[in-house]
């Protein structure tokens, strides 16, 4: 997560998480789990991802890091009152498997924060031919708002930059007055 960009982008969206335990998923390096301890005031942050080299070469700063896949998470249902997923969809081919997955970590009340790559840029004539993404199931804006609602997500506040970025929040819907709090 880029401290001077995504950070703050999501505060704004959705707010810090104070006490809260929280999952970065597809950590990467760790750089965001550290983010979300020092900026989102998480209480816990867990950490994981699919690549394990990127588990232990991010170890110092992603505390709690394994290995695992967005799309099976080894994780007990309803383990996080939020769950972080920053430039990670986009990696996944069956992303939708991944937002069930998400829906099914997070408790009642919980929070999703996410940042994503559109296809806009994945497609981009030049720009995309310097990534390396999955080439099937690319979603815009309406795909992925469309996937999180299909996940029984309510969505919350978005932000968009043009057909390349889109940052957001999206809640498990609370199933009591008393689940909407960390
Ligand atoms: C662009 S990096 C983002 C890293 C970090 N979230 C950040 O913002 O700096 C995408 C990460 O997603 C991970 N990833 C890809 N597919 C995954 C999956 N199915 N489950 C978990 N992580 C995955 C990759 O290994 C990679 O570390």
């Amino acid at each position: 997560m880029a401290r001077k960009l995504e950070a703050p982008t999501l505060l704004d969206l959705g707010g810090p998480v104070p006490g809260c335990r929280v999952l970065d998923l597809g950590c990467g390096k760790g750089v965001g789990s550290r983010i979300l301890r020092e900026d989102f005031q998480a209480a816990r942050v867990d950490s994981l991802d699919l690549d394990p080299s990127m588990v232990q070469g991010g170890r110092t700063r992603a505390r709690a890091a394994v290995v695992g896949d967005a799309c099976a998470l080894p994780i007990a249902d309803e383990s996080y009152d939020a769950v972080f997923a920053l430039q990670v969809l986009h990696h996944i081919e069956d992303w939708q498997s991944a937002l069930k997955e998400i829906r099914r970590v997070l408790r009642p009340g919980g929070r999703l924060y996410g940042s994503e790559t559109l296809v806009g840029l994945l497609q981009h004539p030049i720009l995309g031919a310097w990534m390396d993404h999955p080439e099937e199931n690319r979603f815009t804006e309406r795909d992925l708002l469309d996937g999180l609602e299909s996940a029984a997500f309510r969505l919350g506040k978005t932000r968009r930059v043009g057909k390349w970025f889109l940052w957001f929040v999206a809640d498990r819907p609370a199933t009591r007055i008393s689940d909407s709090r960390c």
